[in-house]
């Protein structure tokens, strides 16, 4: 069997999760790893400008040019993409390969996708779901990989991860990011994929993913992401106004974006939270049909 994972990572965690995967195939596959990077890559840690300048770009899925590299042509079985969501949306590394020459090679191919999270990836997905619809790929698997901690305690150990470099713990905080246990749980999806590719039996997939907990999903977190996303959208098109990342013209407006994020996100967000959760208790049906479609690997344009 050929396996083709494709796949950016800043720290080396989304590679992690992909080994531990497939670290149960042994012998009976023959895996090439293919990784994609901006011909610039992005800091790592981040300085404060740095990151808050990029979300337009990501938002707005504006490619960067990649270095040289060759997906090799094989008849894969199986390929799986791993990516990770910046700003709600795909990373720029991820959006510039969907849309690269290269990409093309995965038409016709079963592809599963491979989220390594903080814990708010849907509209990322739904990107990445239309660029593979794009591109003619036939997506039939999603595992999402997220930090588990209360939302509150991971977005404090995602901004010192981020910005020192710090995953392990601290003295008050958790690790940050994907707990290590959930890594090497990763494991437990690789007899199923393994299954899947030998029979080509793919309609049944993310239904045995789901049974092996492959997306947890709150419905709350749909609330959030669609009030996010809508106001990232206006704000990234405001900066742009003012040039390209990095343009000093453009960073006052960096800074306001910064100021209102951190605001939503430290003082209003048990606001939020709250009218999320009330809003997601009196549309019960909806929701439930909703936490049916982000779970499950069907795509309709514009959901989010
Ligand atoms: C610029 C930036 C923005 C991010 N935005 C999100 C986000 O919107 N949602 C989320 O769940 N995680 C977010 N994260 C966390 C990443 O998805 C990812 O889990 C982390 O950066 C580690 O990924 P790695 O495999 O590149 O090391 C963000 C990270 C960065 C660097």
């Amino acid at each position: 069997m050929q396996i083709l994972v494709l796949y950016y990572t800043q720290t080396g965690q989304l590679k992690q999760i992909l080994d531990n995967m497939l670290s149960t195939l042994g012998d009976k596959a023959s895996i090439d790893y293919v990784c994609y990077k901006p011909e610039k890559d992005f800091p790592f840690p981040w300085t404060s400008d740095q990151f808050f300048d990029a979300m337009p770009e990501c938002v707005l899925e504006i490619p960067v040019p990649l270095q040289s590299f060759q997906i090799p042509d094989k008849a894969y079985d199986l390929v799986i993409l791993g990516y990770q969501p910046w700003f709600l949306s795909p990373s720029v590394p991820t959006t510039s390969f969907l849309v690269s020459g290269q990409a093309k090679k995965l038409r016709g191919l079963p592809v599963v996708t491979v989220v390594g999270s903080r814990n708010m990836w849907l509209n990322a997905q739904e990107k990445i779901k239309a660029q593979l619809h794009n591109i003619g790929a036939r997506h039939v698997g999603n595992i999402v990989f997220a930090d588990t901690n209360h939302n509150l305690v991971s977005l404090f150990t995602i901004i010192r991860w981020t910005f020192t470099g710090q995953k392990e713990p601290s003295r008050f905080l958790p690790e940050a990011g994907v707990q290590t246990p959930d890594i090497e749980g990763s494991r437990k999806f690789g007899p199923v994929l393994f299954e899947a590719a030998s029979t080509g039996n793919w309609q049944n997939l993310q239904p045995q993913l789901l049974a092996r907990g492959a997306v947890s999903l709150k419905p709350t977190l749909i609330v959030l992401e669609k009030r996010g996303i809508t106001k990232f959208r206006k704000f990234a098109v405001y900066i742009r106004q003012k040039g390209e990342p990095g343009n000093p013209e453009r960073l006052s407006r960096v800074h306001l974006f910064k100021r209102l994020l951190l605001t939503g996100i430290f003082v209003l967000s048990p606001v939020s939270g709250f009218t999320a959760k009330m809003a997601s208790l009196f549309k019960r049906k909806t929701f439930r049909q909703q936490l049916a479609y982000f779970k499950g690997v069907s795509y309709e344009p514009n959901v989010i």
